[in-house]
């Protein structure tokens, strides 16, 4: 049985002092929970998030990183950067980033690989436009876009990324898919997976949903057969509501 991972996506919001404030009101919320709990937090709530969340089941996770090392890249930070400080995951290829940012599929393959090189475990954002959805293209873009993310990676790598299944016109519109619809989305994916890197691979990757996730609708897609918890933006922002989610199941 895959484990059940919730992820909040905090994109640009939230000062240190509220991410304090967030962690220490979230804490007692989520710590019976079976489900894994991380927050991506921006990078200047990043030292502060980890500090708060010690000794406690959160998890912390950037929200971007580049893939060099090191070098002369104004204003970038590297993937052992990250490490260096103990946060553990790193949302990669978010839409927001592939959207106004340039985000390529050449790019995100290259920071999976770097994350996952320096002991990060990278969260794959991958998502159609309602432009593809509406001309039938969903699987063909989804599905693509995962095995160019994955590219050249080996087996035992790709059982360490979760991918984040989040299509595009779903994300803060308040609009969300179907369970039906996510479910099948993420069939689609975890087959592309089963014929890249086999059966072994493809049971066990982590697959979310993303995109308008709440306390309202998530239970009803985090208990279809595929769907592995999920990446919440807005609902993320509130301790009481994400906990919510986090606990589904209770
Ligand atoms: P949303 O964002 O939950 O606000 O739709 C999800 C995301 O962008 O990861």
């Amino acid at each position: 049985m895959r484990r059940k991972v919730i992820a909040g996506n905090w994109k640009m919001n939230k000062l240190p002092n509220e991410a304090i404030q967030f962690i220490e009101e979230l804490t007692p919320l989520v710590k019976d929970t079976e489900n894994e709990v991380i927050l991506c937090v921006p990078y200047t709530d990043l030292f502060y998030s980890l500090l708060t969340a010690q000794s406690t089941n959160i998890k912390i996770g950037a929200q971007n990183m580049h893939f060099e090392e090191k070098g002369a890249y104004t204003g970038e930070v590297s993937p052992n950067m990250l490490k260096s400080i103990g946060v553990q995951y790193v949302i990669i290829g978010h839409s927001e980033r592939r959207q106004y940012f340039n985000e390529t599929d050449e790019s995100v393959n290259k920071k999976v690989k770097a994350a996952l090189t320096n002991g990060l475990k990278p969260i794959v954002c991958v998502g159609e436009t309602l432009e593809e959805r509406e001309a039938g293209k969903t699987e063909e873009i989804i599905t693509t876009q995962t095995a160019l993310a994955l590219e050249g990676l080996t087996n035992e790598q790709v059982k360490d990324i979760i991918i984040a299944y989040e299509p595009i016109w779903a994300i803060g519109t308040g609009k969300t898919a179907t369970s039906e619809d996510a479910n099948c989305s993420i069939k689609a994916i975890r087959n592309k997976i089963c014929q890249i890197y086999g059966q072994n691979v493809s049971e066990s990757i982590i697959i979310q949903y993303g995109g308008s996730v709440k306390s309202t609708n998530c239970q009803e897609l985090f208990t279809m057969s595929d769907i592995d918890g999920g990446l919440v933006g807005g609902a993320s922002l509130d301790a009481e509501e994400f906990s919510k989610i986090v606990n589904y199941n209770k």
